[in-house]
């Protein structure tokens, strides 16, 4: 592990807290990728929940961390965006991929927060749209649907998302979020992965955070959903 001071391990509790974007000398996705995702994320979601030869879906795969680390554990990949920046990714929406019903073993997702970052010009990039609007969440649902369409019966899926505070307003993403994927999954477990490296990480802002009485974001969300068989004891728990 040449780049990094944190050896790969299968983390055994819910906090996970990441130094660098990447582990090893070889490069995973792209860090200089706006909003690209620390590789150990996937590294461990994949040791955790697939095997060799299983096909593992990223439908929002940006500079393709997703298929870096696939690739490196022997799991066949398949990695969709709208935002073409690697000949590997399929140019496709999220909510409309082509694959068949039940195909797939485990699914990564990394969506945008909300329209904080221009990732594309194209008007289906689901960052265009603002987090405080309800029309966020429809969207991210119809990418919920349309894994759960491609995931086989008791397979896995991991969502990262992280919450809002900008222009003095608090906005829970990530709750908001995860009240839509229990509509349609079982949830596995839910990790809050530190957050490092994003550009408030400095004396000023660290300075107008305890001045003007705010927080500065520390940590993701990671929900790690199940897509359960029609006939199991699956309840609404709302
Ligand atoms: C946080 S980034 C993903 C980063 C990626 N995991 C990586 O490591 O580079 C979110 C991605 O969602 C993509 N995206 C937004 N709306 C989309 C849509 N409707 N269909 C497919 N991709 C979409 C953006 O182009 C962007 O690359």
């Amino acid at each position: 592990m040449k780049n990094n001071s944190k050896k790969l391990v299968i983390e055994s509790t819910t906090l996970w807290d990441f130094p660098t974007q990447n582990y090893g000398d070889k490069p995973h996705g792209d860090n200089k990728y706006n909003g690209v995702t620390p590789a150990f994320i996937i590294w461990n979601l994949l040791q955790r929940y697939t095997s060799e030869g299983d096909l593992v879906v990223d439908p929002m795969c940006g500079s393709g961390t997703t298929y870096d680390v696939a690739i490196e554990l022997n799991r066949r990949v398949k990695c969709f965006d709208l935002n073409i920046v690697r000949k590997e990714v399929i140019k496709a929406d999220a909510r409309q991929l082509p694959l068949e019903n039940n195909s797939v073993d485990f699914v990564f997702i990394d969506s945008p927060y909300s329209n904080n970052i221009k990732y594309s010009d194209d008007k289906r990039c689901i960052g265009k749209i603002s987090c405080e609007k309800k029309e966020f969440y429809d969207e991210l649902e119809k990418v919920a649907l349309e894994i759960k369409r491609i995931l086989k019966g008791n397979k896995y899926f991991g969502w990262l998302i992280g919450d809002q505070w900008i222009k003095k307003k608090f906005t829970p993403t990530g709750f908001l979020l995860y009240n839509r994927l229990i509509k349609h999954f079982q949830t596995v477990d839910i990790i809050c992965v530190t957050r490092h490296n994003q550009t408030s990480n400095t004396n000023v802002w660290h300075y107008r955070a305890r001045k003007f009485n705010f927080f500065l974001r520390g940590f993701k969300y990671l929900f790690i959903m199940k897509k359960v068989n029609a006939n199991s004891d699956f309840q609404q728990l709302f």
